[in-house]
């Protein structure tokens, strides 16, 4: 069998009610690029419903995401989760207007399964199919929270388990990268920590739970600022640090008491070099507002440094609802959105790209 000379059966961009944008199209959002099973439908009125299923039990056994266990268990729940976002948003799949997707960057596997499951219904719909990048529905989060009145342009600190992200949002669409991991991501820098202390995954909220009442000050972790001119990060030299501080100090690990002030220690090495970068990228472009979103910006420090140092500067820290800070469908239906009313057209032939850079990243 070959798929030689097998011809599309049309231009799919123009299948249904394309390039005829109306301000009350209704979009399905999937998201399935990680470690959550997401969907959502957004409309004028913004979100409709926002039905997540997440896999952390599924992962915690391992202390990380396992791909191959992350596509299973997408395979399983996505039917479930798009029902449950259809129902919760009172929403029939033929009063829908187009589904947006994430297709990357993110897991192969796991994208795979969002992606067909959203071409599958755009098909059968005959509605447009919108490839969404992933990165660019944190970006656009912010706009969903009802009254947060945060508008383009802003800098975002985009941290997760996956990314660490500074960018200058000029408008959507318009993204130039200021600074980005060179190594782990802040998250994934919470998590090996965590592990290092002996503690479960997810680690972000582990530390920070241990970190209560921690003198964050008692071990000098190093805060590595690489060059001042960039805004880039390196996080696997900390996590090293922690490793060997834990690896010479047995005996005082033994202690409770200790162990609190190394993880706010830890802690606070982190959560200051994410500062240090976004204050001053917020300054080297004129910013005035600064949105935080991915799962690190669950994190009550880091939220009380940028508060404190965001005050004496005159940069307003922004932190979208939890829900929205993390994979969510809602800002991909959202970001779907703003592409159609932008003129896109959809197009049934796209596929999960895991790799996949926002911009061009500028020197
Ligand atoms: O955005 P997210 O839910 O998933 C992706 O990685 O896409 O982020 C998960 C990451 C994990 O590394 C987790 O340890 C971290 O966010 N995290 C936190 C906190 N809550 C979650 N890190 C620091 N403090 C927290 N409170
Ligand atoms: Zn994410």
């Amino acid at each position: 069998c070959t798929w030689e000379g097998v011809q599309p059966s049309g231009p799919y961009g123009s299948i249904g009610r394309l390039g005829n944008w109306d301000k009350s199209m209704r979009v399905l959002g999937i998201e399935t690029s990680c470690d959550e099973t997401a969907a959502a439908v957004v409309d004028e009125n913004g979100m409709r419903s926002n039905a997540v299923f997440d896999q952390i039990d599924l992962h915690a056994l391992y202390g990380g995401v396992v791909p191959e266990l992350a596509s299973r268990a997408h395979i399983q729940s996505i039917s479930p989760v798009i029902r449950a976002a259809l129902r919760d948003a009172e929403t029939t799949a033929d009063q829908l207007d187009a589904i947006a997707v994430t297709t990357g960057p993110g897991l192969v596997g796991a994208l795979l399964v969002g992606v067909s499951a959203a071409k599958g219904m755009a098909l059968s719909l005959g509605i447009p199919l919108l490839p969404i990048h992933h990165m660019e529905g944190h970006l656009v989060s912010p706009l969903l929270t009802p009254g947060s009145q945060i508008t383009f342009p802003f800098v975002a600190l985009l941290v997760s388990g996956g990314h660490t992200l500074l960018v200058h949002a000029r408008a959507f669409g318009d993204y130039v990268i200021l600074g980005q991991t060179r190594d782990d991501a802040v998250g994934e820098a919470f998590d090996k920590g965590a592990r290092l202390l002996g503690l479960g995954y997810p680690g972000g909220p582990a530390i920070s739970k241990l970190a209560l009442g921690g003198n964050r000050a008692a071990i000098p972790f190093p805060r590595v600022l690489l060059d001042r001119t960039r805004f880039d990060f390196s996080f696997s030299g900390l996590k090293t640090s922690l490793r060997t501080y834990c690896h010479r100090n047995q005996e005082a690990m033994q202690c409770t008491h200790h162990r609190r002030d190394v993880a706010a220690s830890y802690q606070e090495a982190l959560v200051e070099t994410l500062a240090i970068k976004a204050m001053a990228a917020c300054q080297k472009v004129g910013a005035d507002t600064l949105v935080v979103a991915g799962g690190v910006g669950a994190n009550r420090r880091l939220r009380e440094i940028l508060e404190e140092r965001g005050a004496k500067l005159g940069i307003f820290p922004y932190f979208p609802p939890l829900s929205l800070c993390t994979d969510n469908g809602a800002m991909i239906a959202l970001a779907g959105r703003m592409h159609l009313e932008r003129g896109a057209t959809g197009d049934l032939s796209v596929n999960a790209t895991p790799r996949w850079p926002l911009v061009p990243i500028e020197t």
